[in-house]
């Protein structure tokens, strides 16, 4: 399939069921994160995949407006150190950046395979460690949120609206500029 063609399928879907997801697909998606390049082939990403117990704990970290996820079969969580990655002049802590490139070949690779994968921030990160052993010097930086599609009925309604919605984007002549830095862009 074409990468376009996945990127496009590609949405932040709610509406979840808790059908179980194998370990083997699992484990799929977790190493097309670990291709991602990385500064210095780094690879700073710490990936831990909850589905037991522990998800259960984990569960509890989720923010009141991210109750949509509690059904969830699986989370990814994804923690890294901007000491494990190049830190370079000008404010650029690659980690962070390589730890985005690990996260979308996870969230593409789960959609190529037909399921939801749903990066979020709204949890809180001391809960979210403790629950996975998390050592409090990594940066809990996201959770992916897993499952197949499943019934909209506990969203709320701007939820369940955006699962239909159209994509919202800026205009791309705010954010895509050819040659240089367009004047309409000074602040
Ligand atoms: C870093 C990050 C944090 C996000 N946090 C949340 C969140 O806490 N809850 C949620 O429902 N969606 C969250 N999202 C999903 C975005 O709201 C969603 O990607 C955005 O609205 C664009 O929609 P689309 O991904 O379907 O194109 C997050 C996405 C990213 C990348």
């Amino acid at each position: 399939m074409p990468v376009l063609e996945t990127i496009t399928q590609r949405h932040a879907f709610r509406a979840l069921s808790a059908e179980p997801i194998a370990d083997e697909v699992l484990t799929e998606i977790t190493q097309a994160g670990c291709l991602a390049p990385s500064c210095y082939n780094n690879q700073p990403w710490r990936i831990i995949v909850a589905r037991g117990e522990r998800l259960t704990a984990l569960k509890t970290s989720l923010a009141e407006g991210n109750a949509w996820a509690q059904v969830a079969p699986a989370i990814i969580a994804m923690a890294v150190r901007a000491c494990d990655d190049c830190r370079l002049e000008d404010g650029r802590d690659y980690a962070f950046y390589d730890a985005g490139l690990c996260a979308m070949n996870m969230i593409l690779q789960a959609t190529a395979l037909g399921l939801v994968a749903h990066p979020i921030a709204g949890y809180s990160p001391a809960k979210a460690k403790k629950a996975l052993g998390i050592p409090k010097d990594y940066v809990l930086i996201n959770l992916i949120i897993l499952g197949r599609r499943g019934e909209s009925n506990s969203l709320t309604d701007w939820q369940r609206a955006a699962e239909s919605g159209q994509r919202e984007r800026r205009p791309v002549d705010t954010t895509v500029a050819f040659e240089a830095w367009p004047a309409a862009w000074q602040t």
